[in-house]
């Protein structure tokens, strides 16, 4: 069987300390802010992959069938050796690369995730014999450094994810990805598109309260984490459209006046009634902006693809 191997570039309990740290931040800062990345315990993990079900999310089903029909395209215009997919969770898009990328010696999975990584990792090497699978533990938006695999290099980044950082945090997301880069790998890039505003905000405030019981969730995580006293019902989901930003903003609004304590910071956060707290930035892109932003990188933008309404895109892009 081919190898899989394991390398963690996160010390142990970095994760615990980065929890903290930007929950003090969040918390103490004005408007208070918890950042996106705390959603995803196991969880959260699951009420995303419902979200993804959900009709009016389109984002991953718009995604997907970008991937079936380029899929072809991808593995001609690289000719990959090497497949590396930050936030890779639980691979599954992913296949669809895999099948057609021929050229393809090594897979490396990038997560913050241990759990997520050996369990698509084993099944991967399972399905496909003679494919080197070398999963990351790391941090993706923290700099990282690659194992040593043959070129040329795709880095896939899929899902829109991008779009939960800031523009000063993309570019210098941007510029890590293309560091690992030589001249001529590609990235490949998943954004969602702006578009009518209603369709937007029904994505993220859906009807069936999927997304409101996940925002809602990382509140259960700083509660089990930092032994908090955060009351779920305490709080409403909030969806709306930043159109200066062009961004989806979630938040979490404080039903009532209220203090919450958060004892392993030794910290009591007071709620004004009403107030709100934002718990996730999504940015929505336009070509324009993608190119302009992937250029600043020393990034070349050389396919952009969407879905057949236009929904979402997948960019390829070459480093210079
Ligand atoms: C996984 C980051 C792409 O921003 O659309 C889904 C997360 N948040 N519903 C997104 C999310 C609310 C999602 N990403």
């Amino acid at each position: 069987m081919s190898p899989f191997l394991l390398t963690r570039n996160l010390p142990e309990h970095a994760t615990d300390a980065a929890l903290r740290a930007d929950v003090l931040k969040g918390l103490t800062g004005t408007p208070k802010t918890l950042p996106p990345k705390w959603f995803y315990d196991a969880e959260g993990s699951e009420l995303f992959e419902k979200i993804t079900e959900l009709p009016e999310y389109y984002p991953t089903r718009a995604e997907r069938e970008i991937l079936v029909d380029r899929a072809g395209e991808i593995a001609a215009a690289t000719g990959a050796r090497t497949l590396v997919e930050l936030g890779s969770g639980s691979s599954e898009k992913t296949r669809f690369l895999l099948d057609a990328l021929t050229e393809l010696h090594t897979y490396v999975p990038v997560d913050v995730s241990e759990s997520a990584l050996t369990l698509a990792g084993q099944a991967l090497i399972e399905e496909r014999p003679g494919l080197d699978v070398h999963a990351l533990i790391a941090d993706f938006t923290g700099g990282m450094a690659l194992p040593d695999t043959p070129g040329p290099r795709l880095v896939a980044f899929l899902g829109g994810t991008i779009g939960n950082l800031l523009p000063a945090e993309r570019s210098v997301f941007l510029a890590s990805v293309r560091a690992l880069l030589s001249p001529g790998d590609a990235l490949l890039l998943g954004t969602d598109l702006v578009k009518d505003e209603k369709v937007l905000v029904e994505a993220y405030d859906d009807g069936a309260g999927v997304t409101a019981a996940f925002n809602k969730n990382v509140l259960t995580v700083i509660d089990r984490e930092l032994g908090a006293d955060f009351d779920p019902g305490a709080f409403e989901h909030v969806a709306v459209w930043d159109r200066d930003n062009e961004w989806i903003e979630m938040r979490l609004r404080s039903r009532t006046a209220q203090t919450v304590k958060v004892p392993a910071l030794d910290l009591a956060v007071h709620f004004a009634a009403g107030e709100e707290m934002r718990t996730e930035v999504s940015a929505k892109f336009r070509r324009d902006g993608v190119r302009a932003e992937l250029s600043a990188a020393g990034l070349e933008l050389a396919h952009w693809w969407t879905d057949g309404q236009g929904r979402f895109a997948l960019s390829l892009s070459v480093a210079r």
